[in-house]
């Protein structure tokens, strides 16, 4: 058909495309998309469920200021992070999963032309793929191998040697996506000493593994906006909720650009559900933790895999003789073969860490894997 009224780059550009999940993918061993293997817990649900029979109207909109959700997640960060400067919830916009908001500060600081985003592969694809269908020019620069850190040198020329446009804004991962390494001190430092008319994403999906946490810097620092989500593990990426934190005057435009009811009335309860009973969720982060120690030793002691130090819910490998594509999806398809999904990514593999019988599956597997 004529699409001549489409953008020219978006005709050339490949579709994201999920898998369909239907019951038989249910029932497979799910270690690829850095889930929480852990449903909610049976009461919490149950309390949606009445929720939504007797108290939601579907013939309303939602709440469009999100405020009782927005005081909540303040509530969380002030709490886990015993802050000299509280957050409060004009420092923080919610989003339609975190990639809503990703896409809301492209559109906010580079559409028209005005700027390129600066991201360190491998890490999350998202950057690429939103800054991309918007038409921003993505500049890629490689991380060092030893420990997937930035190479800072090849940064700083990258952005001085960038002008047309200039790079406006920069993806960094704490722990990055999916090489599972925080930020080192070093880096943060070169963060810091940034000028201001770069606005640094701090992309912090997997802050209650890591437990390491950028937010007392905000204050010191209104060009960093951080990133968070209910994705993982809070447990709800049937969801789609994730959040923004930041100075006020970064937060007001994001809510400038954001749909008004991004967030579907039963998916803002689910999150403030989730907040006010983070009692009975966020241990089980704990035993997820234990679980990456256990399966990341048995992996570091086999000899056909070279292994990463983790912060996450996840670890990355790669093969140790034959580091190739080809290699890697073979390995994917042996492992597909008997049940089990994982993912090829950033060359090399990603495993996310399930409940203790399905890691038990993933090792005895891997372990007798042709590689
Ligand atoms: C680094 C990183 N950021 C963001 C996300 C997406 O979060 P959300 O589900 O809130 O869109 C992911 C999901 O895998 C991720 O790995």
């Amino acid at each position: 058909m004529n699409l001549s009224f489409i953008r020219e780059d978006l005709l050339n550009l490949s579709a994201y495309t999920p898998t369909p999940i239907d019951e038989s993918q249910k029932k497979l061993i799910r270690l690829d998309a850095n889930e929480n293997p852990f449903n909610l817990p049976e009461e919490l649900k149950t309390k949606l469920a009445l929720f939504y029979e007797n108290k939601i109207e579907t013939n309303r909109y939602p709440d469009g200021s999100h405020l009782c959700l927005k005081n909540l997640i303040a509530e969380y960060i002030n709490e886990s992070t015993s802050l000299d400067d509280v957050i409060d919830n004009d420092n923080i916009s919610v989003g339609n999963g975190s990639d809503e908001l990703i896409r809301s500060l492209l559109m906010a600081t580079c559409l028209n032309k005005e700027g390129s985003i600066l991201v360190a592969n491998p890490t999350f694809s998202m950057y690429r793929i939103l800054g991309e269908s918007l038409g921003i020019p993505v500049i890629n620069i490689d991380r060092n191998e030893s420990d997937f850190s930035w190479n800072i040198d090849k940064a700083n020329e990258t952005i001085a040697a960038t002008t047309k446009p200039p790079v406006r804004v920069v993806f960094v991962v704490h722990p990055n996506s999916p090489t599972a390494n925080c930020l080192t001190t070093t880096e943060i430092q070169w963060l810091k000493d940034w000028p201001r008319d770069i606005l640094v994403v701090i992309d912090e999906a997997y802050y209650e593994f890591s437990q390491k946490t950028l937010v007392g810097e905000l204050a010191q620092h209104p060009n960093w906006i951080i990133l968070r989500t209910f994705s993982k593990a809070f447990r709800l990426a049937a969801h789609r909720v994730g959040y923004a934190i930041a100075h006020r005057d970064i937060i007001n435009i994001l809510e400038k650009i954001r749909l008004p009811y991004n967030l579907p009335t039963l998916t803002q309860l689910a999150a403030q559900f989730v907040l006010e009973n983070r009692h009975l969720i966020l241990p089980a982060v704990g035993d997820i933790m234990k679980e990456k120690e256990r399966v990341y030793n048995v992996l570091k002691g086999l000899e056909q895999f070279k292994v990463w130090h983790s912060d996450g819910n996840f670890i990355y490998l790669r093969s140790a003789n034959n580091p190739s594509t080809q290699n890697h999806n073979n390995i994917l398809d042996q492992l597909k073969e008997k049940g089990i999904l994982i993912r090829h990514t950033g060359g090399g593999l990603r495993i996310s860490i399930g409940t203790a019988t399905e890691n038990d599956i993933l090792l005895q597997a891997i372990r007798i894997i042709n590689n």
